[in-house]
């Protein structure tokens, strides 16, 4: 049409007309064969102009674009987790039946893919047992004296086990009122022990029935259940299958609940009761299984504290031995935890641990790039947390300027975990279980704090304020929670009070929510469901299939509820 226009309306002149006739006529030519013939130009042309002759699977390409195409796309942008919406596929998977099962470590596997943060208002050892019974993994934090960070992995290590091989047991020359005392002092929530003497052998049972204020000055030999009425199982029948010789014990006696496992010599290897045995069993027909190691015990992590001397450096004796004291408890994956993980100090830290320990599993973060990534993978770390200020009580990005929004940040760090073979968590800015599919299609696992904060097993002081109930929840670089022992992972020093040190999070609550098992199964529902979407059968798939389009403002708010009142169905 240009070509014609120009052709009809345009007279030249002159010497002009001389020059130009040639060319015009070409053009003229040029014009009718594109229109007359239909050749392969026009149909192109055809097809950009209008999408909707395209076939089905060129449209979706060219709309939805896979991870590599979609954020170079948008560059120079930086997006999270609002900013964009996956694309459904064709799906022959049910929800249900999506597996969320991912791995930290080749020796670090959890049946889903949520770790709760290693947060003083968020992980101690009640949150970590709660975590690793519905699957996922509880990071214990570092804001409490180190002696007392093994106290409570200990606690977890010994919480449920098909044989806890190492039971506390009493001396038979204690009064009464020195276990009430330890009980006490232990947060024990049990109250029968085996009695075993200096030799080790077995001396009795103490049943919780006498472990009471009326007998304190009695001596345990006088009130307990001596040895030679005591049932028990040899260690070497128990070898095998612990459960499945205690669920034929307790069945054979009834009335007993605690088969105590002897040697040859009568010295102690063991207990199992009986109500271990009836929830493990039902764990095994129910839908999330616990994560366990190899040893049936549940599974946790620790963050670990830079210690350092006064000059600054890595204090690598107390270091060692701390995590040799988390290793003899046999905790599952220690985390350097840091604000900055692309530093010197950071490095020198996972490799000092990496090598006293090679088997262990060791997160290591934070960082937000693919140089990041690749620096803590070769200093030895399996999972590389990424986030800068993504976090609901962070203030990283207001107070240093510093950060990039969640999914590019995953997105150019997943670039070089590829490369290096290591796994990466999505650490923070987690408000909806959209969010962690989201984060899914680029990590292999979510690390949540706000979101499970206002749960029961969370630590933090329960306040009402106007008849609601709500839980403290706080940034470890709030100054509080600095004072409190988390200064070293923003690069701060707790006892330096001579220098104002700048917040990175600020204090904050959480409206109690109930328990972590109704928190994770709505999660976990929401991850399926997502799944599903996709196609996705498992974890792996849904990184494969993901697609993903930009969302304007306008469609973030389609995407909420709108227009409506909403009831509220939930249960108080
Ligand atoms: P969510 O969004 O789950 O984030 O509440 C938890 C994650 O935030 C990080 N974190 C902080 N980041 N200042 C920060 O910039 C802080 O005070 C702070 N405290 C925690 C941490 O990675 C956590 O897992």
């Amino acid at each position: 049409m240009l070509i014609l226009s120009h052709a009809t309306i345009f007279q030249p002149s002159g010497e002009s007309a001389a020059f130009l006739a040639p060319i015009l006529k070409i053009a003229e030519f040029l014009f009718a064969l594109v229109v007359s013939s239909r050749t392969p130009f026009m149909a192109i042309m055809t097809q950009v102009a209008t999408p909707s002759s395209l076939d089905a699977a060129a449209a979706d390409a060219e709309f939805y674009l896979p991870a590599d195409a979609f954020f170079r796309a948008n560059l120079p942008t930086a997006l999270t987790f609002d900013d964009v919406s996956l694309a459904t596929l064709h799906s022959e998977i049910l929800p249900k039946s999506a597996d969320t099962a991912t791995a930290l470590s080749e020796s670090l596997r959890l049946h889903i893919p949520i770790i709760s943060s290693d947060m003083d208002t968020v992980t101690e050892s009640r949150m970590a047992i709660a975590m690793a019974l519905n699957g996922g993994l509880g990071l214990i934090h570092y804001n409490m004296p180190a002696k007392e960070q093994v106290k409570e992995v200990a606690r977890v290590k010994r919480h449920i086990h098909g044989l806890i091989q190492d039971p506390i047991s009493v001396g038979p020359d204690l009064l009464i009122g020195d276990i009430l005392a330890m009980i006490e002092a232990k947060r024990f929530s049990f109250s029968t022990f085996p009695v075993v003497e200096a030799s080790g052998r077995l001396a009795g049972l103490l049943s919780g029935n006498v472990v009471k204020e009326r007998y304190k000055s009695k001596r345990v030999s006088e009130v307990m259940t001596p040895r030679a009425t005591l049932i028990t199982e040899t260690a070497a029948a128990a070898a095998k299958d612990p459960i499945a010789a205690a669920d034929r014990f307790f069945s054979a006696h009834v009335g007993i609940n605690k088969m105590l496992v002897v040697d040859s010599d009568d010295r102690l290897r063991g207990l199992i009761t009986a109500s271990d045995v009836e929830r493990i069993t039902t764990e095994a027909k129910a839908r999330r299984k616990p994560a366990r190691d190899a040893h049936f015990r549940l599974v946790v992590g620790a963050a670990l504290s830079p210690i350092r001397l006064p000059d600054g450096s890595l204090d690598r004796e107390k270091i060692l031995s701390h995590v040799g004291n988390l290793v003899d408890e046999s905790i599952d994956a220690v985390a350097v935890s840091t604000a900055h993980g692309h530093t010197a100090g950071v490095g020198d830290m996972v490799r000092l641990v990496r090598t006293a320990f090679p088997d262990l599993t060791i997160i290591a973060g934070n960082v937000t790039s693919a140089a990041g990534t690749e620096f803590l993978a070769d200093c030895g770390a399996n999972a590389i947390k990424i986030g800068q200020g993504p976090g609901s009580i962070c203030t990283t990005r207001i107070v240093a300027g510093v950060g990039i929004p969640q999914l590019t940040a995953l997105y150019v760090a997943s670039t070089a975990a590829k490369k290096k073979g290591v796994k990466l968590l999505a650490d923070g800015g987690i408000t909806k279980s959209g969010d962690i599919v989201k984060a899914l299609t680029l990590a292999d696992a979510v690390i949540c704090g706000g979101i499970l904060a206002g749960c029961r097993e969370a630590p933090g002081e329960i306040m009402e304020i106007s008849g609601k109930v709500y839980k403290q929840y706080r940034g470890m670089g709030s100054l509080s929670a600095m004072k409190a022992g988390s200064a070293a992972r923003y690069g701060h020093d707790k006892n330096d009070t001579a220098r104002k040190v700048t917040a990175e999070g600020i204090e904050a609550l959480k409206e109690v929510s109930g328990s972590l098992d109704d928190t994770i199964d709505n999660l976990i529902g929401g991850v399926q469901s997502g799944m599903g979407y996709l196609g996705a059968a498992t974890l792996p798939a849904l990184r494969a299939k993901a697609r993903y389009i930009r969302v304007s403002p306008a469609g973030q708010k389609e995407a909420a509820p709108h227009d409506v009142i909403e009831v509220s169905t939930r249960k108080n």
